[in-house]
Formats: structure tokens, sequence, C-alpha cells
């Protein structure tokens, strides 16, 4: 199938939170208590989760994406909302159920109408999109749920990327991979694959010698 750019792929692959799933709707859904503050601590919780999966690849240490989860959230609640950490057992269990995006089923079903394949590469636990995809009703619509659980090694390693490979026997450049995360599209270009980034809230660009292949505003710009 051709797609954006005449790019032609055997199997779309979509990075899972912030590309599918909403992250910052764990927080919207459960922590209205914190006001003001609920989305600085949002942002705080997503950027240390982020952190810390690098930290721990680069050390060599595997933590799982959920305790890693945890972790960054009690350090957001510690630093902008402590008479709150009472939230946190909600926090967590709404991150188990995050919404999805209201573009990602549309393009899913099209994709399934014209029999490609379709994939998420995640550093998210086996378990958590296993959640993440029967919550937002999209399970039937992957055809594999590829966690970097299986080598202990967060994305950008090289390794994570080649994990599409070896679950379904397709070349990196026949790979159209989809991801909200600019550090994600890196990762994915010098892996080979053809990225595009779902830049849906006009963020600067960044890693220039590791471009996309084109930058759009939604996935249903994918086509
Ligand atoms: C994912 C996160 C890190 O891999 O966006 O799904």
């Amino acid at each position: 199938m051709r797609f954006v750019r005449d790019i032609e792929a055997d199997i779309v692959v979509f990075d899972a939170y912030g590309t599918v799933f909403d992250v910052h709707s764990a927080v919207m859904k459960a922590g209205q208590a914190l006001g003001p503050r609920a989305q600085a601590l949002s942002d705080l919780w997503r950027q240390k989760q982020l952190e810390y999966t690098w930290v721990r690849t680069l050390m060599g240490r595997y933590d799982s994406f959920w305790a890693l989860t945890a972790q960054s959230l009690d350090y957001a609640l510690a630093t902008l909302a402590p008479e709150h950490s009472g939230l946190r057992p909600a926090l967590l269990e709404a991150y188990r159920h995050l919404d999805a995006y209201g573009d990602a089923r549309p393009v899913l079903e099209r994709l399934r109408d014209n029999k490609i394949k379709t994939a998420i590469l995640s550093n998210g636990d086996g378990t958590m999109l296993e959640d993440a995809v029967k919550a937002a009703g999209l399970d039937a619509l992957f055809g594999g749920l590829i966690s970097i659980e299986e080598i202990g090694l967060y994305k950008t390693a090289p390794e994570a990327y080649q994990l599409v490979k070896g679950a379904f026997g397709i070349e990196a450049n026949r790979t159209l991979f989809i991801s909200s995360n600019r550090w994600d599209v890196a990762g994915a270009r010098l892996a080979g694959f053809h990225p595009l980034w779902i830049n849906r809230t006009g963020r600067v660009d960044e890693y220039s010698d590791c471009p996309p292949d084109a930058i759009l505003k939604s996935l249903a710009e994918i086509f």
C-alpha cells in the first residue's frame, strides 16, 4: 500500500504512549483534585518516566515500564503536589486504561480494510499494552503488540526497533513507523524504518540529522 509521500510499506507500526494513547488522559480523569497543577504534574510524570527508561538502558539495567511509571509518578507528586500523594493508586489505574486519540480508530479500520499488517512497538510492558488496547476497544485492530520487555532495552536502542523484523519478518525499509515522540522518530530513522512524526501540538522540530519522512498533524494524514 502507498502512504503519504508515496512511501510503500507492508506493515504500519505505531508507538503506543503519546501516539495512540493520550498519556495526559490519566491526570485529566483521576487528577481533578490537583486543580491548576494538573498539567504540570502530567508533564513532569511523562518527562521523568522517559528519562528513567533512557537512564536504565544506558546503565545496562532493566526495570519494567510499569515500575518506572510508578516511580516517575511518585517523583512528580512529591515535587509538585505532596499533599495529594493519595491520588497515586487512582492515577496509576487510569494510566492502565488511557483514552486513545480520536484519530486512531478510523486509521486502524482503514488499514484493516486494506489488509495492511499493523502492530504496536512500545516501551510499555506486554500486559500494559494488552490492558490499553482492550480498554480503548482497539484490540482487534492490531496484528501484534511488541514490547521491548522481551529484550530489556528501551527505545531508542537499535535492538528495540529490530524486534519488528523478528516478529513479522518484514524488512525495516518496508516498515512505516508512526510516532508522536520526536526522539522515537529519530531512533526509527536510524533503524532504517520510514518514520512519520505526528506533531499534534506544533512542537519545534529537533534531531535534524534523523528526520522523519513526513511531519503530520494527525494520524488521519498517513494516507
Ligand atoms: C512507547 C512510549 C515510550 O514506547 O511512547 O509507547
